[in-house]
């Protein structure tokens, strides 16, 4: 069986940034509020056409750098968002184009903030049974678009960022060891019984017998609803739970982790997480207080930032979870 590993990362966040200060008298917040509750100190926002798939392409293009590949081997797009260009064909293929990667299969993976867990299992599957060799997860978003921005969305408006990161998958080259860069194992999980504890409601092919009409909007169901308290309360417990899957699953112990890349939606669930399991705050890398929660990226876009600040050099035990929207939950256990 050929084992893959992750060959390379990158990310791109859009260079505007919102401070909370910025946020405040639009929203009716303050930057103590954020802060205290979530962790989070700034966003990045878009400006002008920016969309989903232009950030994908060039956290790619940094990504393939650091793998040192041509993007033009890539031979498999994984893309994961909930924040698509459009709401068909799926922004794969948007990237694709932008890639020049005619001919290249391109997915979409909608597992909201699981979502680059879940494509990064999809390609650690396609390396290992030898379909593709040069897999590009990408996970991206612009929230900032689809926000409600005003007081009334204030809860959940002033957590989420746009940015995009990606990793390329590979296969392990020879005899493998223990030691060695590879992904170990991939674990998925969802509970659709709390789907609209965090969703958009249109448009949808649900709404009655109109996808999306003027009442709709009036209504600010084109805008996300979240039950924070529900979200909080089920991600303190799942990530743990998923985090200790992949350990046990390898014969590893929390302490065996040289450092936990777990999704941004909120530095106390972080910090929760990380006193459940015992794990040392210093090997938990947190980016939430510069980008906020940048949903399926928040994970590569962490992976990219602690290569660049040396806290991820090579042959560190990494352990990974995140949860979401859906309720999903996913988590994996690799040697960068
Ligand atoms: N600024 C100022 N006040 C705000 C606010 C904001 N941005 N958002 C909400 N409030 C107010 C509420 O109106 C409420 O006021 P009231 O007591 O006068 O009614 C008060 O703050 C408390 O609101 P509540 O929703 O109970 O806060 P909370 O303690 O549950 O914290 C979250 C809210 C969103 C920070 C928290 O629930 C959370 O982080 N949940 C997880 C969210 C998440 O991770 N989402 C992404 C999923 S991947």
């Amino acid at each position: 069986m050929i084992s893959a590993k992750i060959l390379g990362v990158g990310s791109y966040v859009p260079p505007r940034i919102w401070k909370n200060d910025d946020l405040a008298s639009l929203l009716d917040t303050s930057d103590e509020w954020i802060r205290q509750r979530t962790g989070i100190e700034q966003r990045h926002w878009v400006e002008g056409n920016v969309t989903t798939s232009d950030l994908a392409a060039s956290a790619t293009e940094r990504a393939c750098a650091s793998a040192k590949i041509r993007v033009d081997e890539i031979d498999c797009i994984v893309f994961a968002t909930l924040s698509p260009d459009h709401e068909f064909p799926g922004s794969g293929c948007f990237l694709q184009a932008k890639l020049g990667l005619s001919g290249v299969p391109a997915f979409d993976v909608r597992q909201q903030c699981s979502g680059f867990l879940y494509g990064l299992s999809l390609a650690d599957q396609y390396v290992k049974s030898g379909m593709f060799r040069r897999v590009l997860v990408v996970g991206a978003e612009v929230h900032s678009k689809g926000l409600n921005k005003t007081p009334a969305g204030r809860d959940v408006t002033v957590l989420f960022g746009d940015g995009a990161g990606a990793v390329i998958v590979g296969p392990c080259e020879g005899s493998v060891t223990e030691k060695d860069s590879q992904i170990y194992s991939t674990h998925l999980h969802a509970d659709g019984q709390f789907a609209k504890e965090l969703w958009i409601a249109a448009p949808g092919m649900a709404n009655g017998n109109e996808r999306m009409n003027a009442a709709m909007v009036e209504e600010g169901l084109h805008y996300p609803k979240m039950n924070g308290k529900a979200v909080f309360m089920h991600a303190s417990k799942r990530m743990p739970e998923a985090i200790l899957e992949a350990l046990e699953k390898n014969g590893k112990k929390v302490e065996d982790v040289d450092l936990f890349l777990f999704h941004q939606a909120n530095l106390r669930i972080n910090e929760m997480v990380g006193k459940q399991l015992g794990i040392p705050s210093e090997k938990i890398f947190n980016t939430i207080q510069s980008f906020a929660n940048t949903t399926a990226a928040t994970i590569p876009i962490g992976m990219d930032e602690a290569v660049k600040a040396g806290k991820l050099k090579k042959g560190m035990l990494v352990a990974s979870a995140a949860f979401g929207s859906g309720f999903t939950w996913a988590s994996t256990l690799f040697r960068w």
